[in-house]
């Protein structure tokens, strides 16, 4: 039994960092970018309108509070681990380090999950968002190729999402700071679209609108907030960049906290002008954004907006292979996935063996698989994983192998015990589908863990 719980030591994770082969290029700001890059995505772009139809009305905007207090609460106690052991594969191997290798690997589990389907259903929201955009230019896609395997409804393969996967695969293998300097430029896109929406919206906001305010209760509020939970998603990407890093201690939690800060004062901003421009009955539509946009016959800017939402996007996907595949890395090299996934390509300085492997299996589930009810499995997975970061906090602050100095969570230990329910809270607004769901996809770890990780687990020796 004490085998599954076995940990790992904070000073030979350091030791491994310096020696990882990976190269240590990428600053504070980058990390912002970084973290925005994996954070602004079908979350705002789609998810809103359905969201303010269906569960929130205009009191979505309290929907996206709640959801970015949870996050930054989980955000602090992500910037405290990340800055004390700035070693790849985030919560995972915090999970190895304070709890031990049967919780670090579930959790690590969880994320694949997380990182996965995440980059499968936003290659899946950007090919609708493409496929639109084309129709406005008279450019069809044809049917047969634009949706997941149903002989039935006539679709056999949704390409755009495949050929998208792809394609970022294709430059994640290339090296990181190729791959940064990219994401760099359509962050600053995306970003900028955003705020060209909110400029010319908010002359059309008509304060009318935002009554009945919480037409569906606070009950509605509450299940909205964990579906726009969402929309927050990837900081915990930037995490998974720690050997990346140059002077983690002090840049880690700049990129975690200042991506998130950045991100909730977009949200909030676009969801209030959102829901001022037009009744929220009228916003159950898959582009909200540019669709108001379009109502207040602003054509050629919904156009703009349009762009930039499916360049946006495709930053989303970006971070969240790159998260997974180090996810990967980190996994394999304490043994308990195959050593292939640990091999670094000396020419680019990445894992370029690893970064093709995920990127094929996600472009798969985005080309086959109908992804539309899984996504909340993504909440799901990353829930549990903030839970075990928050609680681990209680933990790392015990350990006196930590170095000096680094980020710290005020107010300890409320706020990490506070965090801890927030996202178990969170949990309970879930469906029982996703629970289920969740619980299929932990066997099949638990099964794999005890076939291959517990004997070849680096820890034996
Ligand atoms: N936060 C990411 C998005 O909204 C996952 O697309």
């Amino acid at each position: 039994m004490s085998n599954l719980f076995r940990k790992k030591q904070i000073g030979d994770l350091l030791n491994k960092r310096e020696g990882s082969g990976l190269k240590q290029s990428l600053g504070a700001f980058d990390l912002i970018m970084l973290g925005v890059g994996a954070i602004v995505g079908t979350g705002i772009f789609i998810l809103p309108g359905t969201v303010a139809a269906t569960h929130s009305g205009p009191a979505i905007v309290f929907s996206f509070i709640i959801a970015a207090f949870v996050c930054a609460l989980a955000g602090m106690c992500y910037s405290e681990f990340s800055s004390a052991i700035p070693v790849t594969g985030s919560a995972y191997t915090y999970g190895y380090i304070v709890f031990g290798e049967i919780i670090a690997w579930l959790v690590g589990w969880a994320l694949v999950l997380e990182y996965g389907l995440a980059s499968a259903s936003v290659a899946t929201g950007w090919s609708s968002y493409l496929i639109s955009l084309l129709e406005g230019l008279n450019i069809t896609i044809p049917h047969s190729l634009s949706g997941p395997f149903d002989p039935a409804g006539g679709t056999y393969i949704n390409l755009p999402a495949v050929l998208i996967v792809l394609a970022i695969s294709y430059l994640l293998s290339r090296g990181m700071q190729e791959s940064a300097k990219i994401n760099k430029i359509m962050v600053f896109v995306k970003v900028g679209v955003i705020l060209l929406f909110i400029v010319v919206g908010v002359f059309y906001v008509k304060p009318d609108n935002w009554q009945p305010f919480m037409p569906f209760g606070f009950d509605g509020v509450l299940a909205g907030a964990a579906l726009v939970f969402f929309a927050f998603l990837g900081f915990d990407a930037v995490s998974a960049a720690a050997e990346e890093v140059k002077n983690p201690q002090r840049n880690l939690p700049i990129g975690i906290i200042g991506s998130l800060l950045v991100c909730s004062l977009l949200y909030i901003t676009i969801s209030l002008v959102m829901t001022g421009i037009a009744p929220y009955t009228d916003l159950n539509v898959s582009n909200p954004v540019s669709f108001v946009i379009q109502l207040v016959g602003q054509d050629w800017i919904a156009g703009v907006i349009s762009l930039g939402a499916v360049t946006g996007m495709m930053t989303v996907i970006l971070v969240m292979l790159y998260g997974g595949s180090r996810l990967l890395f980190a996994i394999a090299r304490d043994g308990l996935l195959p050593k292939v996934l640990y091999k670094v390509n000396p020419k680019s300085q990445s894992p370029v063996f690893n970064t093709w492997i995920f990127g094929v299996a996600v472009a798969f589930c985005a080309g086959f698989i109908p992804l539309s009810k899984l996504a909340e499995l993504v909440n799901m997975g990353t829930l549990i994983a903030f839970m075990i970061v928050s609680i681990g906090i209680l933990f790392l602050r015990k350990n006196k192998d930590i170095p000096a100095g680094g980020f710290k969570v005020p107010l300890f230990p409320v706020l990490p015990i506070l965090s801890f329910f927030a996202c178990l809270f969170l949990i309970t607004q879930l469906s029982v589908d996703t629970w289920i769901a969740c619980g299929i996809w932990f066997v099949i770890g638990l099964i794999f863990y005890f076939i291959y990780g517990r004997k070849n687990s680096k820890l034996n020796h």
